[in-house]
């Protein structure tokens, strides 16, 4: 297998260090699994060397692997939306990761911000290629009192049917009854009714699964109040984005949550990175969490046919979580980002052993 890794800016390299030490822990101790791994430094020091996130040829290069590990990328030399639109998007898009899966649960000897004392546990699918993140538009009468910008939302029938048809058979797949789709058709009476039309004509063809639409300003207030409810959400690109860090929020953080940027046809690799950006406030101080970063390699396991792995790898973190004696910051203890992965090492050598018993 070959994985192609992207550590990126800011947090981003801190996080992927332990990672990779979470990968060579488990190469010593499953010799089935053969990994070959190749390190990019595409990133915004390489921007401001070459005028480029990538080499021309990047995404050529990156199709040659099984699948890709990011980091993650921002750093306040290179304004944002060049670090997002010419590395981030262009991953997404070409390669057709239309799936961008966010898992949200509960973990133990993390508390919740919430008062709520039931687990959380949902996943969401957000679109990942369409949507409002188009970039198609622009602006007219620059510098005039005229001056106009408009920014188009590209919902597509396929776009749509993929990410509903994607949310119903994993629900099918782990026993789920309900999705819940997100939506703002009262106001957005284009799209978002057009995003109704196609969730319902694609959720017809899986009559053992229940829908329910919310309103997004609504939907965002029942996650803080009765997040236990949901199992699948199902979302637009922009909406998806919000309530994945919201998601990240009410269990405990963002230095928790992993992420899969998936091409389910597997024509092309997918990538998986955290949810979180490159924290530059807390950047280069080695206190970073690296669980979302270890988890999201725990993703790509499973997608690339070792769920045994992935189940192993959060096994581990959760292991290490509950007994809570090793947390960075962010979770309310004082390790560093290096001692959260040793732990997390040691605790899958042990739950190795225990898992042939
Ligand atoms: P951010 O996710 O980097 O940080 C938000 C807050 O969460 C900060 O207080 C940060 O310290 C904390 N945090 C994030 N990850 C953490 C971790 N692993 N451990 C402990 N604390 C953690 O979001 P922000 O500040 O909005 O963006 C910073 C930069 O990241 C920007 O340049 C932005 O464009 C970029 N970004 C990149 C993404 C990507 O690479 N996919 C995703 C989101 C933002
Ligand atoms: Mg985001």
């Amino acid at each position: 297998m070959k994985i192609a890794v992207i550590p990126g800016d800011g947090i981003g390299p801190e996080v992927m260090e332990q990672a990779l030490t979470v990968l060579d822990t488990l190469q010593t101790l499953d010799k089935t699994l053969e990994v070959e791994t190749m390190t990019f430094h595409w990133d915004s020091v390489y921007y401001l060397q070459t005028g480029r996130m990538m080499p021309k040829d990047g995404l050529e290069t990156l199709a040659q692997y099984d699948a890709i590990l990011f980091g993650a990328i921002g750093d306040a030399r290179v304004p944002d939306d060049v670090t997002v639109w010419e590395l981030i998007m262009p991953i997404r898009k070409q390669f057709q990761q239309y799936v961008n899966f966010r898992p949200v649960k509960s973990l133990p000897g993390i508390a919740s911000p919430l008062a709520t004392k039931e687990p959380i546990d949902f996943v969401i699918f957000r679109e990942n290629t369409e949507g409002e993140y188009s970039n198609s538009g622009g602006r007219l009468y620059g510098g005039t009192e005229r001056e106009l910008a408009i920014q188009n939302t590209v919902m597509t029938k396929e776009g749509i049917a993929n990410i509903v048809s994607a949310a119903c058979d994993y629900a099918l797949k782990y026993k789920k009854s309900t999705v819940t789709s997100a939506t703002k058709s009262n106001a957005v009476t284009h799209t978002m009714k057009f995003w109704d039309a196609i969730v319902q004509e694609t959720m017809s063809r899986y009559p053992q699964l229940q829908l329910k639409s919310y309103y997004i300003d609504a939907l965002v207030a029942y996650f803080v109040e009765r997040p236990e409810e949901f199992e699948v959400v199902v979302a637009s690109n922009l909406f998806g984005d919000i309530l994945s860090d919201l998601g990240s929020a009410i269990i405990g953080g963002l230095g928790l949550s992993p992420s899969g940027n998936i091409n389910p046809t597997r024509t092309y690799p997918s990538m998986f990175e955290p949810v979180h950006g490159s924290a530059p406030d807390i950047a280069g101080r080695g206190i970073a969490n690296p669980i979302a970063q270890i988890w999201s390699l725990a993703l790509l396991l499973g997608h690339v046919g070792r769920p045994d792995l992935e189940q192993l790898v959060v096994q581990a973190i959760e292991q290490v979580l509950a007994q809570s004696e090793v947390k960075t910051a962010d979770i309310g203890g004082t390790a560093t980002t290096q001692q959260m992965g040793e732990a997390i090492c040691m605790a899958l050598k042990g739950c190795y052993e225990m898992r042939g018993v």
